[in-house]
């Protein structure tokens, strides 16, 4: 099986000669901090080695599971946000049909999604979609209190309990939570839901690996084991005895560090060119942008759907602030073949095209694009993906995954936590009046007058 490859060049030239070989003996301190556990957040290392310690005992009851709610349900409701929900949604849309969830699959159930949003019309209608369905729920949350997820599983248990009864709803609701605590795990052990647990070590935006991701993909109907070797194979790629220069997720931590902090380029943009990807982008957002932001630093990561945004932000990435580079993710063969039709009138003047691949288009719109770019002072990374399959997503994951923990081991933070995102949590319950929260309510409230 072939690698994914990173093609650095575009943006190596932008900086000093030997910039990101300078960076080796940091990239190489950060895979021994990792390695050896001496990080900061080193409590959160579990996803470091969980790729090659999946055994397939624990993949065939992940299956398992999955093959039930598959056969009992038509229409899955995965319950999570932020590393509770990204993954899957990134994995299951990126190897999914772009209509499925149109259009229906006769082999697959349908997977939705909710519990990221506290959006009422959103709730509304799902309820109203989910009346005639016979449906499941997957209710993943780490801490188990998570609000957003909470308000969904109540709406979704209720409704579920209403629509099959008590007893068959137990047997397609299951729960992916801690071990011990919060309000999840409470409500599984009484129900007597079907539950696994996340590792106390793998914090949530680093668990698309564990049951969190593994069990909705596998409920998509995609491959599961495919998935995990793909991403243990870039383990053995990315480990620390690998040489700096073929290690792709040192070259990539290194470069990214070296466009911020010697070009100012704060501002990463990931771009794909098949709409399949946008929720890869999503989930690299969150994994870079949590790991990374913090104590007043860290690179931006934004993301861009191209051709798409070509027509909307394709000005201002070639003309507008020069404080960006690019990721472009290239995927090498489309898993579908469709040719160029000819036209006899040829109104639009695209009979040259007639005969070629579709993608053939695609791939001369990234070059160009690249070109353009770069002669408009855009550095650009290229990570070349093979083909869309279980392998090379699982690849993807683990590349980026231990590309973001050396990448905030050199810029100095610790990758492993998110204190910043209880600030509106905190807010939020005070102007809600939650019980305990009776000082700040008052004071947030004098603040408002
Ligand atoms: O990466 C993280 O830790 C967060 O994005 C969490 O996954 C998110 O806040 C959801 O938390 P929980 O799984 O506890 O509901």
């Amino acid at each position: 099986m072939e690698r994914i490859q990173l093609d650095i060049t575009k943006a190596a030239q932008f900086l000093s000669e030997g910039a990101v070989k300078a960076y080796e003996p940091q990239v190489k301190a950060a895979q021994e901090a990792l390695e050896n556990g001496s990080c900061p957040g080193n409590d959160f290392l579990g996803w470091l080695h969980l790729p090659s310690s999946i055994t397939p005992q624990f993949l065939d009851e992940v299956q398992a599971v999955a093959n039930t709610l598959r056969q009992k349900c038509e229409v899955i409701v995965v319950a999570g946000i932020g590393g509770s929900y990204l993954g899957a949604r990134a994995v299951i849309e990126a190897l999914g049909n772009s209509f499925a969830w149109l259009v229906g699959d006769k082999t697959n159930p349908t997977i939705v999604f909710a519990g990221n949003n506290i959006g009422e019309d959103y709730l509304f209608e799902l309820s109203e979609y989910l009346k005639d369905k016979r449906f499941g729920v997957i209710n993943i949350s780490k801490s188990g209190t998570t609000t957003e997820t909470a308000l969904a599983f109540r709406l979704l248990k209720k409704q579920c309990e209403e629509q099959r009864g008590k007893a068959d709803a137990k047997d397609v609701i299951v729960a992916i939570t801690d071990a011990k605590r919060g309000a999840a795990r409470a409500a599984a052990d009484k129900e007597g839901y079907k539950t696994f647990v996340i590792p106390d070590n793998v914090g949530g935006r680093f668990s698309v690996l564990t049951p969190v991701g593994l069990l909705p993909i596998a409920c998509a109907g995609f491959d599961i084991k495919a998935l995990v070797n793909g991403a243990a194979d870039m383990e053995k790629a990315t480990a620390p005895s690998v040489p700096f220069a073929e290690n792709i997720a040192a070259q990539y931590a290194a470069v990214r560090n070296a466009l911020y902090t010697e070009k100012g380029k704060k501002i990463e943009i990931m771009v794909n060119y098949q709409p399949k990807l946008h929720f890869i982008a999503e989930w690299w957002k969150q994994l870079y942008g949590e790991s990374e932001g913090k104590e007043h630093k860290g690179i931006f990561p934004a993301s861009c759907d191209f051709t798409t945004d070509l027509h909307s932000m394709g000005q201002w990435i070639q003309e507008g602030e020069r404080s960006i580079f690019e990721t472009v993710i290239s995927v090498e063969q489309p898993a579908k073949k469709l040719l160029f039709p000819s036209d006899d009138e040829n109104l639009d003047g695209l009979n040259f095209l007639a005969g070629k691949r579709v993608d053939e288009v695609n791939k001369m719109a990234e070059l160009g694009t690249l070109l353009a770019h770069v002669d408009g002072g855009v550095p650009n990374i290229r990570i070349i993906v093979p083909e869309l399959n279980e392998y090379y997503i699982g690849q993807l994951i683990y590349f980026f995954e231990i590309g973001c923990g050396i990448s905030g081991n050199v810029l100095g933070v610790n990758p492993f936590n998110q204190p910043g995102v209880e600030a509106y949590k905190k807010n939020m319950f005070a102007l809600l009046d939650k019980p305990g929260y009776e000082a700040e309510s008052k004071a947030i409230k004098e603040r408002l007058k």
